[in-house]
């Protein structure tokens, strides 16, 4: 634990105590139609940078809806949020996706692998895209990664080839790609 005369503690700044993840008075609202229908409402949470933090609830009140915010998948409608230093509801779509590139890994509900691309492809996507990783090492990695969650030897096939849970693992290795 930390203490005031601990010599580390007097070397951290204010930012340092930051949450990693704060939402302050978050509202989203999903328009049907004429219809809106609220989902959050008034959410304010923080979330330090080492925390474990599970989202529990019925179905369909609102779990995904959230962690697309935290996320950078989709803005509120009133409210901030910033994640990691940035003020997520104040980028441009733009601006959005480069973030989240660098800065999120998200294994999707319905995992949402590119049906076209072998699984092996769909784990090189993202490091392509973000170019983090230098490209002499990106199909090692993916190799690494879709050894490390046991799927290896499905590398070459389509997604709809493979079983549920190979696609969630492979799903997993895409999330873990570029190191977020
Ligand atoms: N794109 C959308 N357009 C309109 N309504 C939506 C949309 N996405 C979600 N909803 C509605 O918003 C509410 C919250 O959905 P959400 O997907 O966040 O629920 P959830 O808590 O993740 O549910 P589950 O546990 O079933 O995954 C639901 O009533 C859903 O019908
Ligand atoms: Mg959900």
């Amino acid at each position: 634990m930390l203490e005031s005369n601990c010599p580390l503690y007097n070397t951290l700044t204010d930012s340092d105590y930051a949450p990693i993840i704060q939402l302050q008075n978050v509202y989203k609202s999903y328009i049907n139609g004429q219809i809106s229908q609220p989902v959050l409402h008034d959410i304010s949470l923080d979330i330090d940078a080492g925390e474990f933090v599970a989202i529990v609830g019925a179905s369909g009140n609102g779990k995904s809806t959230l962690l697309n915010l935290l996320a950078g998948i989709d803005k509120p409608c009133q409210g901030q949020v910033h994640v990691c230093g940035s003020a997520l509801h104040q980028l441009t779509e733009e601006q959005l996706s480069v973030w989240r590139g660098k800065n999120i890994g998200i294994v999707f509900q319905f995992f949402q692998l590119l049906p076209s691309l072998s699984v092996l492809q769909n784990i090189l996507l993202p490091m392509d895209f973000v170019a983090k990783k230098p490209k002499r090492e990106r199909l090692e990695r993916a190799r690494y990664l879709l050894d490390l969650v046991g799927v290896s030897d499905q590398a070459q096939k389509l997604p709809s080839q493979v079983s549920g849970g190979q696609q969630q693992r492979a799903a997993i290795a895409r999330a873990l790609a570029n190191d977020p």
